[in-house]
């Protein structure tokens, strides 16, 4: 029998930040504020978008410049795409929010059912460290997580095989004992090809990639992360 001191095996659950636990497409009411409300959602789109595409363009070219920085690129690409130039202030500002996103609903609940549960929790983010503690401070998540990962530890970025590999390091498990959650699904793709267990939050009832490993598990939202891990032992 597993006991309530070691739930799922002893595993360790790390949780990818953005889009997972905080959602960065909430920025869209912001940049709805400075472009309007139809562009505000589309620079939201294009924005995101261009910030994971320039980590993988990076990583690839085994470069590497920090969140922050690649955060800030891809707001240039995403607001020059739509014929709008901001002043560096206000570009700044928007940038700031990533310090500032809000969790989504089902993350507070969910994070302290898997902490009532026995499990540790740990953050592995793209984001630099000092994004990490803000985002969490602010959301009023930092009490879940004992352990924050950065990919700057490494310098490269998701799926790079040497951020899941450094996140089983500083957990000190194997990386077999180590489940991914998150809600992005190159992130799962890439923890499943350097041997973790994974676990995909669909919430928006997404196709799966068709390249690589298919998720262990595979959930609507974080709230029902708690019952499908205990289902599974
Ligand atoms: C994160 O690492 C991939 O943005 C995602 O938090």
């Amino acid at each position: 029998m597993i006991s309530k001191d070691h739930p799922g095996d002893g595993e360790v659950l790390a949780f990818d930040l953005y889009g997972t636990l905080v959602d960065p497409t909430a920025v869209s009411s912001e940049l709805g504020q400075v472009l309007g409300d139809l562009d505000g959602r589309e620079a939201a789109r294009l924005w995101r978008l261009k910030q994971l595409e320039y980590t993988f363009r990076l990583t690839a070219m085994g470069r590497y410049e920090d969140f922050r920085w690649v955060t800030e690129r891809a707001l240039g690409f995403a607001l020059a795409s739509l014929g709008v130039s901001l002043p560096d202030k206000q570009a700044r500002w928007l940038t700031d929010l990533y310090d500032h996103l809000l969790p989504f609903p089902d993350a507070v609940p969910a994070l302290r059912a898997l902490t009532d549960n026995g499990y540790e929790l740990a953050v592995l983010s793209n984001g630099n460290p000092a994004m990490i503690r803000n985002c969490l401070a602010n959301g009023g998540l930092e009490e879940f997580f004992g352990q924050r990962i950065s990919a700057d530890e490494v310098r490269a970025f998701k799926p790079s095989p040497l951020v899941y590999q450094h996140a089983a390091e500083r957990l000190a498990c194997p990386a077999g004992q180590v489940r991914l959650v998150t809600s992005n699904a190159f992130d799962s793709v890439g923890a499943s090809a350097a041997g973790m267990r994974t676990a995909w939050i669909n919430r928006a009832a997404a196709p799966f990639d068709t390249i690589g490993t298919q998720p262990d598990l595979t959930v609507p939202a974080l709230g029902r992360l708690p019952a499908a891990l205990a289902d599974a032992r």
